[in-house]
């Protein structure tokens, strides 16, 4: 019940994405739109935005919620998630700020989970766009014996940390949690839409793709368990899976 979108490249499957996406939009002009951040997820808004800039889309009445914020960065900091969503994204298309909700990562901890709960309450999501972990993650949902359903503070695994490093100046200034929706909150999107490229992310995606598991140590097998799934991956990422 997972479908599976072959692509010849990064770039083809980050098309395919906006596109699955802006069927969605096409579908019903007001939708809620459940987006990511991450280095995958990135190469999807060019084309989001490119599809505005040709009239094919308008975003006004469109809400969008994203899926976690590391806690302690500010909205400005280059590498908040708020940041990366102004900058990539909704700086350059006619979406209504008050519509785009990032969960705050540098605001008491207690209500803005309250806040972020009440959001995806009212805000229910027609499509949820998902990158994924090296370790199977989904939003900031690690890997244990046990998963949160709901919004939580997650702590962050070693392997996430050392993989994020790369975009902070050293591993040191990596946050340690993050405020994320819950694997329940996931699974409650209307559509869930999943991107992945890169050798890193084969033994996760072949547990979710071929596996017969669903296990809370690979939170990605969770999806197993949604009715309307999508992973876009390439060949040469196919290939390894
Ligand atoms: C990040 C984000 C996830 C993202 C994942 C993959 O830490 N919290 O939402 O899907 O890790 O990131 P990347 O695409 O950079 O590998």
């Amino acid at each position: 019940s997972v479908n599976i979108i072959v692509t010849d490249s990064y770039e083809a499957s980050c098309g395919e994405a906006a596109n699955q996406l802006l069927s969605v939009i096409k579908d019903n002009p007001q939708a809620c739109l459940g987006l990511a951040t991450g280095g995958t997820a990135q190469g999807v808004y060019p084309y989001l935005v490119e599809a505005y800039k040709q009239q094919v889309v308008s975003y006004t009445e469109i809400r969008t919620v994203n899926l976690d914020e590391y806690i302690g960065l500010k909205p400005d900091h280059p590498q908040s998630y708020r940041h990366y969503m102004d900058t990539y994204f909704f700086d350059h298309i006619d979406i209504n700020p008050l519509n785009t909700y990032i969960p705050s990562g540098s605001q008491l901890l207690q209500p803005e989970i309250t806040n972020f709960s009440r959001i995806l309450e009212i805000w229910p999501r027609d499509v949820q766009l998902l990158g994924i972990g090296v370790n199977g993650h989904i939003g900031f949902n690690e890997p244990g014996g046990v998963l949160q359903a709901g919004v939580h503070i997650a702590t962050l695994d070693t392997a996430t940390i050392q993989a994020n490093a790369r975009f902070f100046a050293s591993e040191d200034e990596v946050p340690k949690t993050a405020i994320t929706m819950g694997v329940g909150d996931i699974l409650q999107a209307g559509k869930i839409v999943l991107l992945a490229t890169g050798s890193q992310k084969a033994v996760v995606l072949k547990k979710l793709l071929t596996g017969e598991e669903v296990t809370t140590q690979v939170p990605c097998t969770l999806l197993k368990l949604h009715r309307d799934v999508t992973v876009i991956l390439d060949r040469e990422l196919a290939w390894q899976v």
